[in-house]
């Protein structure tokens, strides 16, 4: 399976940011070792996805509304986001469902849009650290996946992200194996809803990936990938991510 290293910009960038998009692009070469997504704000998806045209980059969002079009004011649909050149979508991050509310059945509702537009959903689901004291990381994580592809979902337009909520921005990560039970866990669930489909859908790790730590994240069985928030702003920090990995 393919790598897939997505970068979640969050609430940051500006036009002359894009400066890091372009120097990305003239450092990766025709041929990287992963396949690559950047996700910026809105605001600069159209012209990232012109910056990246002839480059091995996918432009990505960060959210989007489960209809199509509508009396919704300040959201923007898959449809839009499409529209603006981006090819795939983030959904149901964490920091979505802390401070807008986002369930698991409104996620659901924006995989199944992120499909109708042609869009690859990177779902994000993971376990707060209370939940994790407790034992219940792995049946909440796994209800949280059953509950969140529950509507239409084909599995070759999704991608899940493991993001135990403790570990995003905080520079702690779960130890090896947790990581490697809990993609496990996941990919069991995926095998249960899908079928045999669902082992091709890629399973990323985030929370604080770093350039110290993801050489060790990327190598370990069932991580097929990661999904970079604060490493992903700076071209230096997710190139060494980038040559981590094997080349190919
Ligand atoms: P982080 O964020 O890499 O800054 O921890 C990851 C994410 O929120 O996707």
């Amino acid at each position: 399976m393919r790598v897939l290293l997505a970068g979640n910009w969050k609430m940051n960038g500006v036009r002359a940011s894009l400066a890091e998009i372009r120097a990305l692009k003239r450092s990766i070469g025709a041929k990287p070792a992963a396949d690559i997504v950047i996700c910026p704000p809105a605001t600069l998806l159209a012209e990232a996805a012109r910056t990246v045209e002839d480059a091995p980059i996918g432009i990505g969002a960060q959210d989007c509304h489960w209809e199509a079009s509508g009396a919704y004011t300040g959201d923007i649909s898959a449809e839009m986001l499409r529209d603006a050149g981006a090819m795939s979508v983030i959904l149901g991050h964490s920091e979505r469902r802390q401070y807008h509310g986002e369930s698991d059945r409104i996620v659901a509702a924006k995989i199944a849009a992120a499909g109708r537009a042609g869009l690859m959903a990177i779902l994000c689901i993971g376990e707060s650290e209370e939940q994790r004291d407790g034992g219940q990381a792995i049946p909440v994580v796994k209800n949280q996946l059953k509950a969140s592809t529950e509507a239409e979902v084909s599995a070759a337009e999704l991608v899940v992200a493991y993001e135990p909520v403790w570990a995003i921005g905080t520079g702690r990560t779960p130890k090896a194996q947790e990581i490697v039970e809990m993609h496990d866990a996941i990919r069991a669930e995926l095998k249960q809803r899908f079928g045999s489909e669902g082992g091709q859908v890629r399973i990323l790790y985030g929370g604080s990936v770093k350039p110290d730590n993801a050489a060790e994240i990327l190598s370990l069985q069932g991580v097929n990938g990661a999904l970079i928030g604060g490493a992903s702003l700076r071209t230096a920090d997710f190139l060494s991510i980038l040559h981590t990995l094997p080349s190919r």
